[in-house]
């Protein structure tokens, strides 16, 4: 195929068409919003390797953790009926768009490659729509993780704490070394990002009524205002600075030793690796206090918009691409995040990245893995934006722990 196409894009040229169609063919306009070091980092083994595949790249980066600005971006692109090739995009995000007829169809490469096998059934449900594959799955990312510097723990005593009670008292200790306690940036989904593991903390069960049975009972009970009394506490720990601030720029206030702990997906250990810290020796990684067993996770996925016919084998060389062992465990090395086959070894991955690894599998062979919602994968936006606004709100004092509970279950009520 390669060769052919490489053929047809000579021949092309020679013949003076200019080569818009040819260059077309061997092309890939990917939106993202991998803009941090370390995402960065990871992208461009993506690059480099679609490159060693005579594919070459344009670039649309879209700034804003957690997709937001980035799906504002692409909506506009699509309505004015200039879909990039391929897409970023997270769980429900994938699923609205291919309702709209809007997605490319990658059954012939997931069949030729038995993508059905190796590729998870709780990825499955986002990578394909009416039975057709419509994206790519890249990683697996869990958010209910903590990032901890290590020094810091060490001079606060070295343990790592089991439970919410250690929890707040090493983040007193934190405080005590003068430093921030926890590194955080004030944005609705980094919010959303540590209400995720606070929910997670009080159970299985309560996390699957909460976000994605939306039960009104357990969204408006309360369990949920003493999440939200948690999300209270929380707050106490952050700088006066922490409004607006990048999530990476946190990460870096661990690195850095200025702040103790940052509560972000495993993300964030592709900045630690960029900086070039070292699990165990600079930083330490660990689920949420009594959340270890379980996993929130979200799938980064390309999803591949329907494009002029002539721009479709670009599209299925990224996707088989994407889905190579080799590359999976490359990329996600750098990525922070577990490879989206189960066949990848985690040989090549650090402490943290086994970590991951294992947790997925137990988590999704004990029935405990589901769906993030802070990143898009138990509900469609509608309802995720209508949890992150209330989030927000109470953990920026203006709700109380009360009255949150009262607009979560109004507001999700009535975007459901
Ligand atoms: C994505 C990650 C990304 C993070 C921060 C998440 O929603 O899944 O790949 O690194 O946002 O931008």
């Amino acid at each position: 195929m390669r060769k052919f196409l490489t053929t047809t894009a000579a021949i092309a040229v020679l013949m003076g068409m200019g080569g818009t169609a040819a260059r077309a063919a061997e092309n890939v306009e990917v939106l993202h919003w991998w803009t941090s070091g370390g995402e960065a980092a990871a992208l461009d083994v993506l690059k480099k390797d679609l490159e060693s595949k005579g594919i070459s790249w344009t670039d649309m980066p879209v700034a804003g953790g957690g997709g937001t600005e980035a799906m504002t971006v692409l909506r506009a692109r699509v309505t004015a009926g200039n879909a990039p090739t391929a897409v970023q995009m997270l769980g429900f995000d994938i699923l609205d768009w291919a309702k709209e007829g809007a997605l490319g169809n990658l059954d012939e490469v997931a069949a030729k490659e038995g993508w059905d096998k190796v590729i998870p059934t709780a990825l499955q449900q986002f990578s394909k729509y009416d039975g057709h594959w419509i994206a790519a799955p890249v990683n697996v990312h869990s958010t209910n993780w903590m990032w901890i510097n290590k020094a810091a723990l060490d001079k606060a005593g070295g343990k790592e704490p089991a439970n919410w009670d250690e929890l707040v008292a090493l983040l007193d200790k934190f405080k005590e070394q003068g430093i921030t306690p926890v590194a955080h940036g004030g944005q609705p989904w980094q919010d959303a990002t540590i209400f995720d593991a606070v929910v997670l903390s009080f159970g299985n069960d309560f996390y699957k009524k909460a976000f994605i049975d939306l039960d009104p009972e357990t969204l408006g009970g309360a369990q949920m205002k003493e999440a939200f009394d948690r999300m209270t506490k929380l707050r106490s720990y952050v700088d006066d600075n922490f409004s607006g601030r990048d999530w990476n720029l946190a990460s870096a206030m661990v690195i850095e030793g200025k702040a103790g702990v940052q509560f972000m997906g495993d993300w964030a250990k592709g900045e630690f690796i960029k900086a070039g810290k070292k699990p165990g020796a600079d930083f330490v990684c660990m689920r949420f206090p009594g959340t270890q067993g379980s996993v929130t996770f979200n799938s980064d996925q390309f999803a591949m918009f329907k494009v002029a016919p002539e721009k479709v084998p670009a599209q299925l060389v990224m996707a088989s691409a994407i889905e190579s062992p080799t590359f999976q465990s490359a990329f996600n090395v750098v990525k922070g995040s577990a490879p989206a086959r189960t066949d990848v070894s985690d040989e090549a991955f650090d402490d943290c990245g086994k970590k991951a690894i294992k947790d997925l599998a137990e988590a999704n062979t004990n029935g405990t893995l589901f769906g993030s919602m802070a990143h898009g994968h138990a509900n469609p936006a509608s309802v995720k934006n209508a949890i992150y606004d209330v989030v927000t709100r109470q953990f920026n004092g203006e709700l109380t722990s009360e009255e949150a509970v009262t607009e979560l279950k109004a507001a999700v009520e009535a975007a459901k």
